[in-house]
């Protein structure tokens, strides 16, 4: 399939309706201007999801996902982008003329094509020797009774059985017309000197499927380990079995995963059938590799919460901590479940009841971090041991790209290990650093050094700065382009050490208010994602636009706009903003327009300024005891003087007039 014309995107879009759409996955009420319902990602008890039919956009506040919708299909369906617009098109009968595939692109397509037809006809065939033939139901299908598996379960995960003769399946596809090269190029034949073998011969037959339902490869057991060096063998990376991007599972896995918000992660592929058997059908596997980015991003499109369930031996579980890092760092969080010594995830499940092994698995899941601290410490008493497994932890916690949870690990890990927490924070700037210095710099600013340091023990876990630049995204998006009477401030006079201030009052729309402020002092958003919604949104004002959520969301990512349907939903959702929570008197916005936006932002300046000062102080004193070089110092102390004056004066303004 070609790609969409950029024009009938257009009309797809114009056309769609959300809560048309959205209507026909989840019940709607009516709720003031706004239509609800339960979450359809979540158990839920009370309606948290909304949709607005004025704005086209949905929020689901159960999970945080929102955006418009197509993004609602990508969601809800697991769609892909152009899926979802064709998905649309159908609906609203919009036709799409194709664009010429180019003659390449159309090429490579039609041979994924027939290696699909052949993997699809092989997954048939090895079902077909399973259940239709004597050797494979005496052999396969026993073994898989021996093991507790039922036929259900076998059906669902499509598994077959691949004869003992060792050219059995390549006859058969030679008859069906399949050819040498197409049969070659799925991972399915062998040219061993002139002679042509099957991958698979005596053994059963493990089909590994994409997310959409193809097979795209397998994996065969044999059924008796003494006879192979090999208990499984694989299929190769073909043009369409790419093993990092493929969880063994995942195709079943996903709406569970999705509805339980959690997906277990296990080691075997015997270990998923015997969970799902069980009834936990929100299991997958790596198959045949250790644990990919690309997979833990797959898991990351249906949850942020992966649940690790390893066998009880320790060195396994050693190696097993540390191979979380990649889950970490996709800032996922991740818990752990032992089970019993001697125990894997598929004996576990066939010993005991379903019940029993899902209320082990919950009261038995713990936080990765705190489990680790625990189980690298116990039976330790050599310092230096101690010390190294303490580092290993620490580094855990150093790939967590959320500063504040990393924060709280380090708290967690000095009480769970009794080991002085300013100690840790030390350990903690010190893999961050190394962290740093190994991406070469390139990512410094996402990776700012703990607050919290030996030399200054303050806690600033609440930063305002990131609340404040959110209520400003806030304003311009919800009143922007409202007018007030706005007051600026002008400084007249000195008398001792007080400032005389001049308050000339202008009337001007919101957006503006915040322009001339925010431009007056030369500073920027301290946070990249608002520091990007601010920009976007003032250029949209400058052009003499209005802001259009549903027109946003084609440019904007996923987090950008999380945020924006998240503050369009927020007063339905909390009837007081967080706003309240933080000292800061509660204004009503609509009431009181001038006074709230000026508070806001004034509030920002102050904070930014400071944090300005702070930033210019460090670059000039990088080495606290060094003085400056005399012909740099008056430049720098006069600089520093200014901003010191301008923080006085707004300092001064929140305080009296604000
Ligand atoms: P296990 O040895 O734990 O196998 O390997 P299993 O899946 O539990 O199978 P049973 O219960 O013995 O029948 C775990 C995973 O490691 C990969 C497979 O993905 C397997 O499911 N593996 C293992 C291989 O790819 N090749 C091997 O030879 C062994
Ligand atoms: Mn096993």
């Amino acid at each position: 399939m070609g790609r969409i014309p950029e024009h009938i995107v257009e009309q797809i879009r114009d056309t769609a309706r959300v809560e048309e759409v959205i209507g026909e996955f989840v019940e709607l009420k009516r709720a003031g201007s706004n239509l609800k319902g339960f979450s359809p990602f979540n158990n839920e008890r009370t309606p948290s999801f909304f949709v607005s039919p004025a704005k086209q956009i949905w929020k689901d506040f159960s999970s945080g996902k929102g955006g418009d919708v197509v993004k609602f299909l990508m969601e809800h369906e697991s769609m892909s982008y152009p899926e979802a617009l064709r998905w649309l098109a159908r609906k609203y009968n919009i036709s799409i003329p194709e664009e010429e595939p180019d003659a390449e692109a159309e090429q490579r397509r039609r041979e994924r094509e027939s290696l699909l037809l052949a993997l699809e006809f092989a997954r048939d065939w090895f079902i077909e020797q399973l259940y239709h033939t004597e050797e494979g139901k005496s052999v396969g299908l026993s073994y898989f009774r021996e093991r507790g598996f039922l036929e259900k379960t076998l059906r669902e995960f499509d598994i077959g059985y691949a004869p003992e003769a060792f050219d059995a399946f390549y006859k058969a596809a030679i008859a069906k017309g399949f050819k040498d090269d197409v049969l070659e190029g799925a991972g399915l034949i062998i040219r061993k000197n002139n002679r042509i073998v099957d991958r698979f011969y005596g053994r059963v037959i493990f089909p590994i499927h994409r997310l959409g339902g193809n097979v795209v490869g397998f994996a065969g057991r044999i059924l008796d380990t003494s006879k192979h060096p090999a208990k499984y063998i694989n299929s190769p990376e073909t043009e369409v079995y790419h093993k990092s991007k493929i969880l063994y599972g995942m195709h079943k896995a996903k709406s569970h995963i999705a509805r339980e918000d959690n997906a277990y992660l296990v080691e075997g592929y015997t270990d998923v059938l015997a969970f799902y058997q069980a009834g936990i059908q929100n299991t997958v596997a790596s198959a045949g590799t250790s644990l990919t980015e690309e997979q833990v991003r797959l898991i990351k499109r249906f949850t942020p919460n992966i649940t690790l369930v390893y066998d009880g031996d320790p060195a396994g579980l050693r190696a097993a901590i540390r191979g979380v890092d990649i889950i970490l760092e996709n800032d996922m969080n991740v818990r752990v479940v032992v089970l019993p010594e001697g125990e894997d995830p598929d004996s576990y499940a066939h010993k005991v009841s379903s019940e029993a092994l899902v209320h082990y698995l919950e009261a038995e899941s713990r936080d990765f971090i705190e489990f680790a601290a625990e189980i690298l410490l116990q039976d330790q008493t050599d310092p230096v041991r101690i010390f190294e497994m303490i580092r290993h932890v620490v580094e855990s916690i150093a790939k967590i790209p959320n500063e504040i949870k990393r924060e709280l690990y380090i708290r967690r890990v000095a009480q769970i290990t009794g080991i002085d927490e300013q100690k840790l924070f030390v350990e903690l700037h010190t893999a961050l650093r190394r962290k740093i210095r190994s991406m070469q710099g390139r990512f410094r600013q996402e990776l700012p050094a703990p607050k919290m340091q030996v030399a200054e023990p303050q806690i600033t876990l609440t930063d305002r700065i990131p609340v404040l630049e959110r209520e400003i995204i806030k304003i311009l998006l919800l009143y922007g382009h409202e007018k007030a009477l706005f007051p600026y401030y002008n400084v007249t006079d000195e008398i001792d050490g007080e400032l005389q201030i001049d308050i000339r009052e202008v009337e001007q729309a919101v957006w503006q208010k915040i322009h001339t402020e925010i431009t007056a002092d030369e500073v920027e958003f301290a946070s990249p994602v608002f520091r990007e919604l601010y920009k976007k949104l003032m250029d949209i004002f400058l052009n003499g636009e209005k802001p259009d959520l549903a027109a946003m969301g084609k440019e904007l990512d996923t987090e950008s706009m999380e945020i924006l349907t998240d503050i369009v939903f927020e007063n339905e959702k909390y009837p007081l903003s967080d706003w309240t929570k933080r000292r800061m008197r509660n204004i009503d916005p609509v009431e009181n327009l001038s006074r709230y936006v000026t508070q806001v932002l004034y509030n920002l300046r102050f904070e930014l300024l400071i944090k300005s000062l702070d930033d210019f102080h460090h670059q000039q004193f990088p080495e606290p005891h060094k003085p400056l070089e005399p012909d740099k110092a008056e430049a720098v102390l006069e600089e520093m003087m200014q901003y010191n004056k301008l923080k006085r004066l707004i300092g001064d303004i929140l305080h009296r007039v604000v």
